[in-house]
């Protein structure tokens, strides 16, 4: 964890704050287009964003934060008690969603999705890519972000209100699209599956914030054993095997829960395991907190 003081909460459209952290012990750990960190609330929840500001600034991380009226304790926090000077815990960044390289780049932002967004489309046309964006919201004064990005980049970006214009069309963009065009997209769930029924799955990258629907195999209990430790653990088919290792000693961290931020990783030794999660397990990695095991017993690096 890192230590920073939050130096600005500005609000940025309608239910959407800017925070900026200031590093307390010095500069902040670097991080690239499309990195995310947990932060640590004061109400003792764990929360991942995206971070949306500059990477050549390491004194600062700016995240954005929409209010969500079915929020589980965060956004709201946030919105309601969070204010300038106070201390937060910031995890390292981790990155799930890089900007590979490519000869140009369509960026698909929708809502607070336009977060990883920001220092993707930046980083692209520093680096002489061309590269476009159409950003979409139900209203313009729901999307955070949108005159800055009116104003750096002109015509490159396409704000779309959708209540007024409609959803934005993929499929003329696809039809459209130039050869060794990547495609980037972060939003709501629906966006993201409009997005992966118009574009080639080669040519899309796609972030999500929330899990996709999927159907797994009943699951069922196993044994966990701890290499390092020498302690086996029994994972009962109604518990994860994060709360499992937790409940034995083994403090692992977390922040999600829901197989999307990445916190949880743990290394696999030998065994067979059902990947559950949204960001695609390194080899010889799974996400704790959603992933268990097909075979009776997993061995862990813990
Ligand atoms: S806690 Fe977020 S992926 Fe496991």
């Amino acid at each position: 964890m890192q230590r920073t003081l939050l130096d600005r909460i500005d609000q940025v459209a309608d239910d959407v704050v800017s925070l900026a952290l200031r590093g307390a012990d010095g500069p902040l750990a670097p991080w690239e287009p499309g990195a995310h960190v947990d932060l640590a609330l004061p109400n003792w929840l764990t929360r991942q964003y995206s971070l949306c500001g500059d990477p050549a600034d390491r004194a600062t991380y700016r995240v954005a934060v929409r209010y969500d009226p079915l929020s589980r304790g965060g956004s709201e926090y946030i919105h309601r008690f969070l204010r300038p000077g106070r201390p937060l815990d910031v995890s390292l960044p981790r990155n799930h969603f890089p900007l590979l390289p490519a000869p140009r780049y369509l960026f698909l932002a929708g809502g607070i999705g336009i977060t990883p967004v920001l220092p993707m489309l930046r980083a692209a046309t520093a680096a002489g890519r061309p590269a476009s964006l159409v950003y979409a919201g139900p209203s313009a004064a729901t999307m955070p972000f949108a005159d800055e990005l009116r104003s750096a980049y002109g015509d490159a970006v396409r704000i779309v209100a959708t209540r007024q214009h409609g959803r934005p069309d993929f499929g003329t963009l696809a039809a459209g699209l130039e050869p060794g065009t990547l495609v980037y997209c972060c939003g709501p769930a629906s966006m993201l599956a409009a997005a992966e029924a118009a574009f080639p799955a080669g040519q899309l990258r796609t972030e999500r914030f929330q899990p996709a629907p999927k159907v797994f195999a009943p699951a069922t209990a196993f044994e966990a054993a701890c290499a390092r430790s020498g302690r086996t653990v029994q994972v009962d088919a109604d518990e994860s095997l994060l709360d499992a290792l937790n409940h034995a000693g083994h403090s692992v961290p977390s922040g999600c829960r829901e197989g999307v931020c990445g916190s949880c990783e743990v290394t696999v030794l030998d065994g067979e395991v059902e990947h559950r999660d949204d960001i695609g397990a390194p080899e010889g990695r799974m996400f704790a907190c959603v992933s268990r095991a097909l075979s009776p017993r997993l061995v862990l690096d813990l």
